[in-house]
């Protein structure tokens, strides 16, 4: 047993929460791709759902597993997702890898948001991971300036790692623990130029704990 089956374990109880007629998005991440592997296999045994993927990845995985995707979309049953740290007030950090701005626009527009994550993912409080904060390209040195916190942009090889949506990511390193994450973003999101940051907080969770002894806890 290891990270992995501590994953799937999680995954398996996040497929068992979904049924037919519900519109469910979908996140992003090496947890969400075992769910969405779970999916598939629901889907060809006869579930009827329409969803909505975070990110070019799982748009991908979706489509070519046969899963009925949407773009247009107002509202969903359910977002599942994972997180890179989520506290005990399930306030998390997200955006490890890198659909932050599609995964929050996701869970705000969802009824109810479950979280699957490794048992590793579950801190006392945040800060520990990089914050990712999405950024416009335009001006981003000018914007990064402005942050005014330790960090570097995500580079992928030698360029700037770019999102689905274009942007690019600051990962901002924090103290630990973040004081009130709440008022943190509130600053940040409003510095002309910062799209979104990777705090996630204010929505209706459920979070699945998988242990790589292969049990599950549901929080
Ligand atoms: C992607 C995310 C992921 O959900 C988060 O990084 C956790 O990923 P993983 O399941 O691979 O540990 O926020 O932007």
């Amino acid at each position: 047993m290891g990270i992995d089956e501590a994953k799937k374990a999680a995954s398996i109880k996040a497929v068992e929460m979904i049924s037919d007629g519900m519109c469910v998005g979908l996140g992003t991440g090496s947890t969400v791709r075992f769910f969405v592997e779970g999916l598939v296999q629901r889907c060809l045994e006869g579930l009827k759902i329409t969803a909505a993927a975070s990110s070019d990845r799982t748009y991908a995985q979706a489509l070519e597993g046969g899963i009925p995707l949407i773009s247009d979309f107002k509202r969903f049953d359910i977002t599942v997702d994972g997180a890179d740290e989520i506290d005990g007030q399930k306030r998390m950090i997200k955006g490890g890898g890198g659909a932050l701005l599609r995964e929050k626009i996701l869970a705000s527009s969802s009824d109810q948001m479950v979280v699957i994550v490794d048992e590793h993912k579950c801190v006392n409080s945040l800060g520990r991971a990089k914050l990712p904060i999405e950024i416009a390209r335009f001006g981003y040195l000018a914007t990064a300036s402005k942050l005014d916190l330790p960090g570097e942009f995500r580079m992928c090889e030698d360029n700037l790692y770019e999102t689905d949506n274009g942007n690019y990511i600051f990962d901002a390193y924090l103290d630990s623990p973040v004081e009130d994450p709440q008022d943190m973003h509130l600053q940040l999101i409003t510095i002309p130029g910062v799209l979104e940051t990777g705090f996630f907080f204010n929505l209706n969770v459920t979070c699945i704990v998988g242990y790589e002894d292969g049990r599950v806890e549901t929080l």
